[in-house]
């Protein structure tokens, strides 16, 4: 099939890597490729860490695109970390947030190794004071080298506009920002992060609370930390605000407070595109031949190999996951009534 992808964020080029795979003659058109929430986005896949009560579906997803990115990443040859990550609360009141969510892990039957103050420190000396924590085996990747990785697969099938032709099949994945008749299924949420270079980064994916506030840090290879992320609605456009890298830093100085002599990179913003249950969109619309791959929230790296797969699925003919089929949010269409004024059609007519 001729298919064009709108959007090439890490869904849509993911998405369009898995249909030219499959045989596809594939386009995507992105004005500026890769330069929206995937450029900002940490790049944790950590489905344990993330879960949240009452999303089952959410950690389903999550737990089986994990699965899926040792093999991923080696075909696109890009590194994961994988050191571990732990989860760890500051204060007494910071550790009963991080044993609520151990006992919804044990709920999901997934693996969380409770852990001291001083056992964490000696599993990772960069941390201050902490009143304990979990440990789980969950990854991190860099979302730029991924996104990089499938450019560069794609090659000149990435366009910054629309091709000249028509196409048997578009795939909408424009994330936060999606046309007419769907963009009220998807509303951006900011998200800020801070970029530091340092000599001490921890070894560890780190997330936590401070005093209720929530925050992770993701190192890098030579020696650069995401630190992460606000959470916030709003009405204006996704910039970084003194608010919330103050929060982040004050945070993150507080689990590991060699991050005070940090380099400053850079502090940045974006919209994440949720959904009103916080699932994405993935699979057909009642429009035929339009299938969006969108609304991944705060999962989109998570979710990009088992997106592909999904999506490509459903644009060959499966039925969806009935937890991301996007017509679960779509109202089902109205048929025409007919038009008193139109001439009467004449032949027999049905009693
Ligand atoms: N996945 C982490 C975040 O959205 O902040």
């Amino acid at each position: 099939m001729r298919i064009h992808v709108l959007g090439g964020g890490i869904i849509g080029l993911a998405s369009a890597d898995e249909l030219l795979t499959r045989g596809h003659d594939v386009v995507v058109v992105d004005p500026a490729p890769g330069s929206g929430a995937s450029a900002v986005a940490a790049g944790m896949l950590s489905p344990g860490g993330e879960a949240w009560h009452g999303e089952p579906d959410g950690h389903r997803l999550g737990a089986a695109s994990a699965r899926l990115w040792p093999s991923y990443a080696a075909r696109l040859g890009v590194p994961l970390h994988e050191d571990g990550v732990l989860l760890v609360g500051h204060d007494a009141g910071d550790r009963q947030l991080v044993l609520r969510q151990a006992e919804l892990l044990q709920s999901l039957d997934v693996e969380a190794e409770p852990l001291g103050g001083g056992d964490l420190r000696r599993l990772e000396p960069s941390l201050g004071r902490v009143a304990g924590g979990i440990r789980l085996q969950e990854r991190a990747v860099d979302p730029r080298s991924v996104v990089a990785a499938l450019l560069l697969r794609l090659g000149a099938r990435v366009r910054r506009s629309a091709p000249r032709g028509e196409a048997d099949v578009v795939v909408v994945a424009t994330g936060s920002t999606l046309p007419e008749p769907w963009s009220s299924l998807v509303r951006g949420v900011r998200g800020e992060v801070v970029r530091l270079r340092t000599d001490d980064a921890p070894r560890h994916v780190v997330r936590g609370w401070v005093a209720g506030e929530p925050v992770y840090l993701v190192p890098r290879p030579g020696g650069e930390v995401v630190v992460g992320a606000t959470v916030e609605e709003h009405d204006d456009g996704p910039r970084p605000t003194a608010g919330g890298v103050l929060r982040l830093l004050r945070a993150a100085r507080v689990l590991v407070p060699a991050l005070d002599r940090a380099e400053v990179l850079a502090c940045e913003a974006r919209d994440r595109p949720a959904t009103r249950d916080h699932l994405p969109l993935v699979g057909p619309t009642h429009h035929p031949w339009t299938f969006l791959a969108a609304g991944h929230f705060r999962h989109g790296v998570l979710l990009a190999p088992l997106t592909a797969r999904l999506l490509a699925d459903a644009v060959e003919g499966a039925d969806p996951d009935p937890a991301v089929d996007p017509r679960r949010l779509l109202p089902e269409p109205v048929p025409a009534a007919p038009d008193p004024s139109a001439p009467d059609p004449g032949g027999p007519q049905c009693t």
